[in-house]
């Protein structure tokens, strides 16, 4: 068996839709959380992580596989051909699954034959994957796009103990039970040994879902489901942010530049910052109503804020997101033709990613972070812009309510990010709240921060499955 010199741990195989290679790592905003957290997860385990390239080539017919071994981290990556990543990566997970797991019924379509993409490309990670993992491997497959996978592995039959982490939300009974062949769907979730969730909310959605619609035995406090003879570990695990790295960037000096940079630029004016995907679920649209609101209700505050939004493109071949660039190019255009001045613009929209160090000194110069999805499985960059300020004079979190970090962060300053006045009102909060209550807010914050963080995660998810 091979085992890690460090943590003497069965090797850890991780397999998600897209794999961090390491020269790729980087461009922070456009990654999303997953990809650090996982490369965090692995990174003292001698692990393979496997996954899509990213590329689209006809190779991903002949089973070529590309390995690249980086610190003890093998990462191993497949090619997907056009039809596969139309039918699989476009279509079911990010046109089907994606939109109804934020539910967002009006934007989730239904077609039979990107069902079968899904289903397919499942198969070929199957297959390829599977002659891979040795015997005494844990296997942690990784969010929507490969729900099927544990089920495909075990028809190969793996005995290994497999994990299944979802980083989405599971929607509730009444919307999910909209998806055709939802039945099957979770059926092959219950061949994982462990399934994990982000918040206790999307847990009870699929318990629910289990017991009323399947008919399995659920036990909530044991956190079990059992149909058909094999019982599931089903729990809740919030990922974090890896404290160790992010909170040593301050002392970057890529850090300190982009520091200073924003400082500068924004002269005397409070800068504030969102940092997201350009994705229809992160309200990115609202937050500018909500601003917007805010200019109209006290122009004379213009003068005195600045606000900036980060969001690399995402999934620019799915209908949905060129809408939302679409529409979000025109609302920043009204409000900055409406209230921009010569020398002074209100919002700067930038579309493009950045290193983890870079928007550390963004975080840091920023006196307010909005972090407003509409529906959100977790959301670290609520937490990096906690990690990232200054604890003697720290900025104010303004968060949804409706983000799985919301439950784990209740002294951020809350919001509804669908209603401008509140998010008006939000703004209006932070800007008048003392040093006193700044500070009080951080301290709780950052504890969370800084003692929930994705080893923990990690360590937490694994030994429930180990103990499977
Ligand atoms: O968190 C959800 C997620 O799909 C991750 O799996 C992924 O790393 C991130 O969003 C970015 O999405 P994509 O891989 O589609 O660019």
């Amino acid at each position: 068996m091979e085992r890690s010199t460090l943590t003497d741990q069965p090797r850890l195989v991780v397999i998600s839709n897209r794999v961090a290679v390491p020269k790729a790592r980087g461009a922070a905003g456009a990654q999303g959380g997953l990809a650090g957290a996982l490369h965090a997860a692995l990174s003292d385990r001698k692990g393979l992580w496997f996954g899509w390239s990213g590329q689209e080539s006809e190779s991903g017919r002949t089973g070529h596989i590309d390995t690249q071994t980086t610190d003890g981290v093998t990462t191993a990556t497949i090619d997907l051909s056009q039809r596969d990543i139309d039918e699989y990566y476009n279509g079911y997970a990010n046109s089907t699954l994606w939109p109804l797991f934020h539910y967002r019924l009006d934007l989730a379509q239904y077609e039979r034959e990107t069902g079968k993409g899904y289903e397919r490309v499942n198969e070929r990670f199957a297959d390829q994957v599977a002659p891979l993992i040795e015997p005494d491997d844990a296997v942690w497959v990784h969010d929507y796009h490969l729900i099927p996978l544990g089920e495909r592995l075990r028809s190969r039959g793996l005995k290994n103990r497999i994990g299944f982490f979802l980083h989405i939300p599971w929607p509730p009974t009444r919307l999910f039970v909209s998806l055709p062949y939802h039945e099957r769907l979770v059926r092959t979730l219950l061949y994982y040994d462990v399934v994990g969730f982000q918040t206790q909310e999307w847990l009870e959605s699929f318990l629910h879902y289990c017991e009323h619609e399947l008919g399995a035995e659920v036990d909530g406090a044991k956190g079990t489901v059992s149909f058909e003879g094999r019982t599931t570990i089903a729990r809740a695990y919030p990922i974090g942010i890896d404290w160790d790295h992010f909170s040593q960037l301050g002392s970057a000096g890529e850090a300190r530049q982009a520091q200073q940079r924003l400082l500068s630029s924004s002269r005397r004016r409070t800068a504030m910052i969102g940092v997201d995907r350009l994705d229809y679920s992160k309200g990115i649209p609202e937050r500018i109503d909500g601003i917007g609101r805010f200019f109209d209700k006290h122009p004379e505050r213009v003068q005195d804020l600045v606000f900036i939004q980060i969001a690399p493109p995402s999934r620019e071949d799915v209908d949905s997101y060129q809408a939302i660039r679409a529409e979000l190019e025109q609302k920043c255009g009204r409000i900055n033709g409406a209230r921009s001045e010569v020398d002074m613009v209100p919002i700067r929209y930038v579309n493009r990613g950045y290193s983890h160090e870079e928007l550390f000194g963004f975080f840091r110069a920023a006196k307010i972070g909005l972090v407003t999805p509409l529906r959100d499985g977790m959301n670290l960059v609520a937490k990096e812009y906690i990690a990232a300020q200054d604890p003697e004079d720290p900025g104010v979190l303004i968060l949804s309510r409706f983000a799985g970090a919301a439950a784990q962060m209740p002294d951020a300053v809350l919001v509804n990010p669908h209603s401008p006045d509140d998010i008006a009102h939000a703004i209006q909060t932070a800007l008048d709240m003392t040093l006193e209550e700044r500070k009080a807010r951080y301290q709780k914050l950052i504890a969370t921060v800084r003692d929930d963080n994705v080893q923990d995660w990690t360590a937490n998810f694994l030994r429930d499955l180990s103990e499977a």
